[in-house]
């Protein structure tokens, strides 16, 4: 089966987020299971750098108008070898600063335009014009950025296109631009309705995405549910729930290859997940390394993560003086917005014994995070799945969190019964407010002092496997029913 697999951003070549990592990991869990996959990504910078051997596979044309001609370049993953075709087009993806945002946190003011692109190839690749031979049977995209596609096709009227995923990430983000992107976009204004991609007198590319695909999916299942609720859903919960036959919830998985404590560079002391000693050295290691207190016994918490108030960091600043007062330690990488930075930073300088914040972005530090850590804190007011709970386990670090979208579903709270039958693997609180959230770390922290109980949840984490495989299978399973659907919908 061919599947064509178009993201905005693959780990190792360009990363913001777990998107990354999904989109790195998922195709080559794919290939492995024999589909023949390949993936399609904007030729940022960073990805033509990383991609050594590269050819130019096809031409494309100038088809939105930028005033150069668009080519497909292909090379393979690092690692994992995965086919990677790159949307060749120096003007719009070739510049300094992040995929979607400049280095000072503006986004570039022309992403319709970047994205519209790369739309604009998903599916010109699925029609008979395309310049390349292999054409997809099954066209999987994911997230806004990718959610004209299917808009394309329908547009163009495509005799017998593949049929469509469209996978949700994050429901948060959903590239809305002005009307008259529509025409620049290149694409019918009767679209731009309702019953389209139109969305309170803005074109919506999520909107579109959600709209035209075959199917819809999303990262957990319990965010599946979430989203159909204008809790969640951010204004798209009516469509949702009434495109709820269509929408699946699978969940994501863990990159072992990536994550693993026994095989991490990123280590000054590589350990076997569960081995206590081996976490104490990582423990120690951090500490020195973040200049906090050298005190073996004292719980420390680390986030990972996105500072915003989607991961519900202003929570932490706002239970973090209880929580030094209990003695424990807390340790930040994160980038996001300037005031949770600042207050993290402000925090760090007035407790530098107990607190440590390093404002960037550090794929290595995260890593060291994840070894030295006892507890990390994930107090988020949503979460389409996660992924840090699941590195976390297997570096025996005990997830604090909220139980939301994929932490509801792979979170197991600790308790008396949980703790007897071993499968408590985190503390879990239900409703997100900085009182509840310090609770739970109040009951972390009470634990963590009963060393064999806390030996008890260590198992429970290093046991588990969030590996990629089943989850992959999910995934093959919706293909073949989307294809076999296709063939049954040419039939008739
Ligand atoms: P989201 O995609 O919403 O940010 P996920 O938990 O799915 O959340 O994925 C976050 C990914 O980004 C993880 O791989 C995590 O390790 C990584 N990450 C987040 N912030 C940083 C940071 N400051 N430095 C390094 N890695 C980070
Ligand atoms: C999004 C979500 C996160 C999820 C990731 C990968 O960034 O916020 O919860 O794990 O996508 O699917």
């Amino acid at each position: 089966m061919r599947v064509l697999f178009a993201s905005s951003e693959v780990f190792p070549l360009v990363k913001t987020g777990g998107l990354a990592d999904v989109s790195g990991a998922l195709p080559a869990a794919l290939a492995e299971a024999g589909i023949d996959i390949r993936i399609l990504l904007p030729g940022y910078s960073q990805a033509l750098d990383a991609i050594a051997a590269k050819k130019v596979v096809g031409t494309l044309g100038d088809p939105l108008g930028v005033g150069a001609e668009v080519r497909l370049l292909s090379g393979k993953l690092p690692d994992s070898g995965v086919p990677v075709w790159l949307v060749e087009c120096p003007s719009l993806f070739e510049r300094a600063g992040g995929p979607y945002q400049d280095a000072q946190g503006r986004d570039w003011a022309d992403n319709a335009l970047r994205f519209g692109l790369l739309s604009w190839v998903a599916a010109h690749l699925c029609t008979e014009a395309s310049p390349v031979k292999w054409r997809p049977q099954v066209l999987h995209l994911n997230d806004w950025q990718t959610g004209l596609a299917p808009a394309y096709l329908q547009a163009w009227g495509v005799a017998n296109p593949p049929p469509t995923a469209f996978t949700i990430h994050n429901i948060a983000y959903q590239g809305q631009f002005p009307a008259e992107t529509v025409a620049r976009l290149h694409l019918p204004p009767e679209m731009y309705a309702m019953d389209g991609f139109e969305y309170y007198d803005t074109l919506s590319f999520l909107k579109a995405g959600l709209f035209y695909s075959d199917r819809i999916t999303t990262v957990s299942p319990r965010y599946a549910k979430e989203i159909q609720t204008a809790a969640f859903g951010c204004g798209m919960e009516g469509l949702l729930a009434h495109r709820a036959a269509d929408l699946t919830g699978i969940l994501n998985g863990a990159d072992y290859q990536v994550w693993n404590p026994a095989q991490d560079a990123h280590l000054v002391h590589p350990f076997t997940p569960g081995d206590s000693d081996g976490k104490a050295a990582n423990k120690a290691a951090l500490q020195a390394e973040l200049g906090l207190a050298q005190t073996p016994d004292v719980p420390l918490m680390v986030i990972v993560s996105r500072l915003n108030d989607h991961k519900g960091m202003d929570l932490v600043l706002a239970a973090l003086p209880n929580i030094l007062r209990l003695g424990a330690q807390v340790a930040v990488v994160g980038t996001g917005d300037r005031p949770l930075e600042d207050g993290f930073h402000a925090a760090a300088a007035a407790h530098p014994s107990q607190v440590a914040a390093r404002i960037g972005y550090s794929e290595p530090l995260a890593h060291r995070m994840m070894a030295g850590g006892d507890m990390l804190l994930m107090p988020s007011r949503f979460e389409p799945c996660g992924l840090t709970q699941f590195y976390a386990f297997r570096y025996g670090t005990v997830p604090v969190a909220h139980a939301t979208g994929g932490l509801a579903d792979t979170l197991v709270d600790t308790g008396y019964d949980t703790l007897m039958t071993g499968s408590a693997n985190g503390f879990v609180f239900e409703h997100c407010n900085a009182g509840a959230f310090q609770w739970a770390v109040e009951r972390a922290i009470g634990l963590y002092g009963r060393k064999d109980q806390w030996a008890r949840i260590i198992k429970s984490c290093v046991g588990q496997d969030f590996g990629w495989s089943r989850s992959a299978k999910r995934y093959m399973d919706l293909y073949k029913a989307m294809t076999g659907e296709a063939k049954g919908k040419r039939k008739a």
